[in-house]
């Protein structure tokens, strides 16, 4: 197994990537590499003023595809302890998501969970949408890695487990807890290496009646509308519905129902019961998927192609603004805002600031790229004429938010260049 990776200096241990040679879903190895967006940062890196002058960690940022069994996933790990050891507290940003979890819990608790049965969350970050349930006749549990994060959630009232979920953690729930009428994970399974030994804790841990809910971007949007920008190390699966399929039947569980949804760029969220094969609305749609070839190389070839032209116009753009003497910014720093502006080779030069809500990220500086962030409430005083949108699926609430710049004649443009 080849190591690849960056020494960071001399008194930190090098942070290397491991190259995964074989299929997360099939475990078959033919893997072809479609995409390669260069060496990057942790795109969630971001960097405190006095520690710029430091060589920062870089990896591979590659794509590849299982011929086999039609998986797009990446082909370098970075350890997990690199990813998420400064995980940021975030409490939800954007009051769209709040809702939209708050929803799905509803809805679910209604259809699946029994009076006193079991609702756990993986991935359940400070247990804004588990907090919402603590009046119904339920239990909750939550299980997220982020120790900060978890010790918030407790103090809430939320009891949550600090660990990743994996096949010995979910035996010791259900030694402890019981069995689980529902099992929520909205963007898990795209962080996680090991899905076997994930599938093999939903199987041990869901009641008979049970199910598991999951969201996860979905690879036919990215493909649509190349949004390439949401591919970085923390996202090691990109997901269409029949490996997802596969994958689930392989250890006795059958994805029953799959719908569409505008989260995210594009997400798909799936109900998965106790049971072999799939659902013949599932079956649907993975015909569509093999009629629109989501799993061809060559709509991936194309999509490479695409996103290279993007770079280039979006380059080309930002040059053709600032000979005209138009000020461009950037809104938003999510980990998608760090893929472009290093991808693109966009310095302090072309994008000399970007803004951000989030008070913890307020201050540092965007990894790679290096502009500092500021608060959104500086957007007035600095006075672009133009605002480089990275947090492109936010498009809706922030406009809304920041109507005032558009009527001022303030033009907002996406890193795939869709004006508004
Ligand atoms: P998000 O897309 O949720 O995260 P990621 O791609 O990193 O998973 O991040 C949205 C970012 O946009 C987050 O840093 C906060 C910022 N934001 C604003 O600055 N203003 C807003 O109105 C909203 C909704 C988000
Ligand atoms: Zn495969």
């Amino acid at each position: 197994m080849e190591v690849t990776g960056a020494p960071s200096n001399d008194s930190k241990p090098a942070v290397e990537a491991r190259l995964r040679d074989t299929c997360r879903v099939c475990d078959s190895n033919q893997l072809i590499e479609v995409l390669d967006l260069g060496r990057q940062p942790a795109a969630n890196a971001y960097i405190a003023p006095g520690d710029l002058h430091l060589e920062e960690p870089k990896f591979p940022l590659t794509l590849n595809l299982c011929t086999n069994c039609g998986q797009a996933q990446l082909g370098h790990v970075v350890p997990a302890d690199h990813l998420y050891r400064s995980y940021m507290f975030y409490t939800s940003t954007s009051q769209t998501m709040t809702e939209h979890f708050a929803q799905l819990l509803r809805t679910n608790v209604d259809e699946f969970v029994s009076p006193g049965g079991l609702v756990v969350e993986i991935g359940s970050n400070d247990g804004s949408a588990l907090v919402t349930l603590l009046n119904d006749n339920v239990r909750v549990l939550g299980v997220d890695p982020s120790r900060n994060i978890s010790v918030v959630a407790n103090a809430r009232g939320i009891p949550t487990i600090a660990e990743f979920f994996t096949g010995e953690l979910a035996g010791e729930i259900y030694t402890t807890a019981g069995p689980a009428d529902l099992i929520v994970g909205c963007n898990v399974l795209g962080h996680v290496d090991a899905l076997d030994d994930v599938c093999l804790g939903l199987r041990t841990l869901l009641s008979e009646s049970g199910a598991f809910v999951f969201e996860v971007p979905y690879l036919g949007d990215l493909l649509d509308r190349t949004e390439y920008d949401t591919i970085y190390h923390e996202h090691l699966s990109y997901f269409a519905v029949k490996p997802l399929a596969h994958l689930f039947d392989r250890h006795g569980l059958r994805l029953d129902r799959v719908e569409f949804l505008p989260v995210h760029g594009g997400s798909v969220r799936g109900t998965v019961k106790r049971g072999s094969g799939w659902s013949d609305q599932v079956a649907e749609v993975i015909d569509a998927e093999e009629r629109e070839g989501r799993s061809d190389p060559g709509t991936f070839q194309a999509f490479a192609k695409r996103v290279g032209d993007l770079r280039a116009r979006l380059v080309d753009t930002l040059v053709r603004y600032s000979d005209e003497g138009l000020q461009v910014m950037g809104y938003g720093a999510p980990a998608k805002a760090s893929v472009v502006l290093n991808y693109c080779g966009i310095g302090t030069d072309l994008l000399p600031t970007v803004f951000d809500s989030t008070p913890a990220k307020q201050g540092m500086h965007v990894p790679g790229t290096h502009q500092p962030i500021l608060d959104v409430s500086a957007v007035d005083e600095h006075g672009p004429d133009v605002l480089l949108l990275l947090a492109w699926n936010h498009a809706e609430e922030i406009t809304r938010k920041e109507g005032w710049f558009l009527e001022r004649g303030g033009r907002f443009l996406t890193p795939h260049l869709v004006e508004s």
